[in-house]
């Protein structure tokens, strides 16, 4: 089979088309033929070494994957013939076979592509997450978020109002990218720089209800600044480079939380837990009423560029690569 492979941690660009054999199948797992696989700013980071799940070397990129069900164990959920988007959950994804125990993967309505499937499950299910589990969103708040045109923010422009959400304010750098975040649903859009001073006058100095940050950097304080009374900053990532510190005087000052967001360490300690957040999704996408994510869709041989476009800020909402 055709898969990509990295054989060395100097960045994307070692990402390559390589002839392998198929992975073994077995009594307990699923074999899927893969038709695209999602791209996410993880495996930019792991392209050089800097993330912090390491796989062994040379290793297959790719945490997501959508396709049809070549064969499954009897008891499984899903059915040789079906359309499927799974995780690989860290690594392994960009290969025209893979295996996965039935439980990483989720049946795909008939309505979403395998492009748009592919691209779901590691930002959707991240966002369902932030903002149901850890952001306690209630109906009527207002959402900011930053990255907005990436893979993240597009799903949290997506989501947020089918989860109650009454208003989102998309934070982007540039005018091209504020384009991407409104065709995503974003109610405003407002530049990152000088974006405390907008939101203030968005919300008519009250402030946003919840902010989603997977930038991190120098925007943190200004984001805590934005908060309303009560309001949570989900950390999810730091994509602008430097992890920022927090006074807490701030939280006890404006009875505001900074809350962490890992999901996936958090699907290694809740059992079902993937499975409960798809049975969620699912009917979403499956009525229309969350659209599926609209990738940007690369050729296998260009994965090596699809990377690079997540580490150089190129990228406009979700990537992804095509393998059938
Ligand atoms: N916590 C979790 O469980 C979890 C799960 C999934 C992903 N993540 C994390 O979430 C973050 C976002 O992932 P993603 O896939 O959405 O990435 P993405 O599609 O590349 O989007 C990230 C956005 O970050 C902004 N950004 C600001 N400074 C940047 C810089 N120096 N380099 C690159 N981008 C920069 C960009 O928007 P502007 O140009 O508009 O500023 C970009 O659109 C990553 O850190 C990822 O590891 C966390």
């Amino acid at each position: 089979m055709r898969a990509i492979q990295i054989a060395r941690l100097d960045g994307p660009q070692a990402a390559h088309v390589v002839e392998i054999d198929e992975p073994a199948g077995g009594d307990d797992v699923v074999v899927v033929d893969v038709h695209a696989a999602g791209v996410a700013y993880p495996d930019a980071l792991q392209s050089r070494g800097l993330y912090q799940y390491k796989p062994e070397m040379p290793y297959i990129p790719g945490a997501e994957i959508a396709g049809v069900v070549r064969s499954a164990p009897e008891e499984a959920h899903v059915r040789p013939g079906d359309r499927v988007a799974g995780l690989t959950m860290l690594c392994g994804a960009m290969a025209e076979v893979v295996t996965l125990p039935p439980e990483r993967l989720f049946r795909l309505p008939d309505s979403v592509s395998f492009e748009a499937g592919a691209g779901v499950l590691f930002n959707d299910l991240t966002v369902h997450f932030a903002l149901r589990t850890r952001g306690r969103l209630s109906n009527g708040d207002t959402v900011l978020v930053h990255g907005a045109a990436g893979g993240i923010g597009t799903s949290t422009l997506r989501l947020a109002p089918a989860f109650g959400a009454a208003r989102t304010i998309a934070v982007v750098s540039s005018e091209e990218k504020a384009d991407v975040a409104r065709a995503a649903g974003a109610s405003d859009v407002v530049l990152a720089d000088g974006f405390k001073d907008a939101v203030k006058e968005l919300t008519d100095g009250r402030g946003v209800d919840i902010v989603v940050d997977p930038v991190g950097g120098d925007r943190f304080t200004d984001s805590l600044r934005s908060l309303s009374p009560g309001g949570r900053l989900l950390v999810v990532g730091f994509t602008g480079g430097d992890i920022p510190t927090v006074k807490v005087n701030r939280l006890l000052l404006n009875n505001v939380d900074v809350v962490g967001v890992g999901w996936g360490a958090w699907t290694m300690r809740h059992p079902g837990y993937l499975q409960q957040q798809w049975a969620e999704l699912l009917p979403l996408l499956a009525s229309g009423r969350v659209r599926a994510p609209e990738p940007v869709v690369f050729p296998l041989e260009d994965a090596a560029a699809a990377i690079a476009s997540l580490e150089d800020r190129t990228a406009r909402g979700k990537v992804v690569v095509s393998l059938r």
